[in-house]
């Protein structure tokens, strides 16, 4: 496969110092994405060969999900040493490649960086468990015991399913510790209102800053800080939701002080570094993690998990505009990402499904903001329904929810089955099995069909770029949404420019102007076929 066209020349120049206001970013999955030592999972090597292809689609850069050592207990998500690359993935020498090639085609690089929680494997975490109780060591972590040794000092549930509490040294009678995970046990909860914890992240943002990258997506950005104390939550049965609802858990005025500090260092580089973050609350309270002072966006997540639904759509919608008025940030919209299940299958079955995706990514990619597209869902990917004895997602064993399913190698010939491009000739089975149609939703069948969802993704952001030059678009748009009685779903993005979502039934009339892009051709009589998106330039 060649990837000729390369769009790097119309990029933001480098030195645009707020090029991320309406940034396209494409979510890289290392793990799924292109494996180029053969041995069934992706890594830096693959990666390397494939940044042509991320550059071909127009957009700005990558969001990579954790390559750090790591045990891979939650695929990343526990590491073991923040300022290292993996061996499953390769080297610090080819992360550095990979740096400069993506520079070199225009595309920015941010990393994921995992502030909550570490590995248990992490140094500090094993000093800590070695020190005992009462030590500096045990301080950097949340350590500690109920009213006797056999309860945990507070009722919290993991998002992972269980007590989020374990007990560091079962059957000892003079260390009766427990630790604090909000997630698998695996991944301790760092105790950021012991300062060192704060000095030690700025370290880890500063190497990578000094390497060289562009920007961080913050793991789970509003939980750093826990309730004084750690008080009982109201909700005791689900963390997952009091991430959300529990004021106990997360959400504490104090940890808007790391991302001011944060945003500081980010500032102190040239040409500034830039922070999203994971801020999983409703939109009022997420907006206030992108104050000027704090992180530069958070992702829209009261949108990301909609189903198809105007009235929904266009009340998120029209709360995530109050909150840009208020704080001035643009949102990050997003679809889909590697927690949750692929829009394709979220939206409904069958084609109506894949339409709905389809329409899905292009009313995003005109909504006024940043947007994220997840690897694949250019392919327009659904969910795979991954055999039970393949699953290897934490959540699957402790919680019985596998997020397997968004995660499969990607496809990117026909054939071979299995590899279907993933992994070179002669290689293992990719990590996780690939579906025996993967070859028909492959980056090859894709470019081969004009109408694939390839290229419409493609077609979008060449025209959002194209009407960003001639001032129609701007990252400084608000955004009105209304639903008509036909449930034709509209945000008005400034004076001119329109995206229309037809969420009924029955096709819809659009506003007068002249369309510029569909997701599904319109009927002869020139309305919006049902399950389908339009950009309008209005008259
Ligand atoms: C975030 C990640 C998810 C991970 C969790 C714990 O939500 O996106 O994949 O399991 O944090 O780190």
């Amino acid at each position: 496969m060649t990837f000729t066209e390369s769009h790097s020349a119309s990029h933001p120049e480098p030195q645009s110092p707020l090029w991320w206001q309406d940034a396209v970013i494409y979510q890289v999955y290392p793990r799924s994405f292109g494996d180029g030592d053969g041995d069934g999972v992706g890594d830096l090597a693959g990666l390397l060969t494939r940044l042509p292809y991320i550059a071909s689609l127009g957009v700005d850069g990558i969001w990579m999900t954790p390559f750090q050592p790591s045990p891979q207990v939650d695929q990343g998500y526990d590491v073991s040493d923040y300022c290292g690359v993996d061996p499953l993935f390769g080297t610090m020498g080819q992360f550095d490649q990979l740096l400069d090639a993506a520079h070199t085609l225009g595309l920015r690089i941010f990393l994921d960086v995992v502030p909550n929680h570490c590995s248990s494997e992490h140094p500090l975490f094993q000093a800590a468990v070695a020190a005992g109780p009462g030590s500096p060591e045990r301080a950097m972590f949340h350590f500690g015991n109920g009213p006797d040794g056999d309860t945990p000092p507070n009722n919290w549930q993991s998002v992972f399913g269980g007590s989020a509490w374990h007990r560091v040294n079962p059957g000892s009678d003079t260390d009766t510790e427990w630790y604090l995970h909000l997630f698998s046990p695996q991944q301790p909860d760092w105790n950021w209102r012991n300062p060192a914890v704060g000095d030690y992240f700025e370290d880890v943002l500063r190497f990578w800053f000094d390497m060289g990258v562009d920007g961080l997506r913050i793991d789970v950005a509003h939980a750093l800080f826990k309730a004084d104390g750690l008080p009982d939550a109201a909700n005791a049965n689900s963390v997952v939701d009091g991430l959300r609802s529990n004021p106990q858990v997360s959400d504490q005025e104090e940890v808007h002080e790391v991302y001011r500090r944060w945003r500081r260092v980010a500032d102190s580089y040239s040409p500034g570094r830039v922070l999203v973050g994971e801020v999983n609350l409703d939109p009022r309270r997420a907006a206030r993690y992108t104050r000027h002072d704090e992180m530069h966006q958070a992702f829209a997540f009261a949108f990301v998990k909609l189903g198809w639904d105007a009235d929904a759509w266009a009340a998120v919608g029209t709360e995530l505009e109050a909150a840009r008025r208020e704080h001035g940030a643009p949102p990050s919209w997003a679809l889909e990402n590697h927690d949750i299940v692929r829009s394709a299958t979220r939206f409904g079955r069958g084609d109506r499904g894949f339409l709905r995706a389809r329409a899905g990514l292009l009313a995003i990619l005109g909504l006024p903001g940043g947007a994220f597209i997840y690897q694949g869902q250019e392919l327009n990917l659904p969910e795979v329904d991954v055999p039970l004895d393949a699953r290897v997602d934490p959540m699957w064993a402790r919680g019985g929810v596998s997020r397997d399913g968004a995660r499969v190698p990607l496809p990117w010939t026909v054939t071979p089955a299995n590899t279907f491009g993933f992994s070179s000739d002669g290689a293992a089975e990719p990590w996780l099995p690939t579906p025996a149609d993967w070859g028909t939703r492959s980056v090859e069948a894709n470019l081969q069909d004009e109408n694939s969802t390839l290229h419409l993704t493609i077609e979008a952001l060449k025209l959002r770029k194209q009407l960003t030059e001639k001032e129609i678009l701007s990252p400084g748009d608000g955004g009105t949404w209304r639903v008509d009685d036909g449930g034709l779903l509209t945000c008005q993005r400034g004076e001119q420019f329109l995206v229309a979502v037809a969420m009924g039934d029955e096709p819809a009339r659009l506003p007068d102007g002249q369309v510029v892009l569909t997701s599904s051709p319109l009927t002869a009589e020139g309305l919006l076929p049902p399950d389908a998106a339009a950009w309008v330039l209005l008259r």
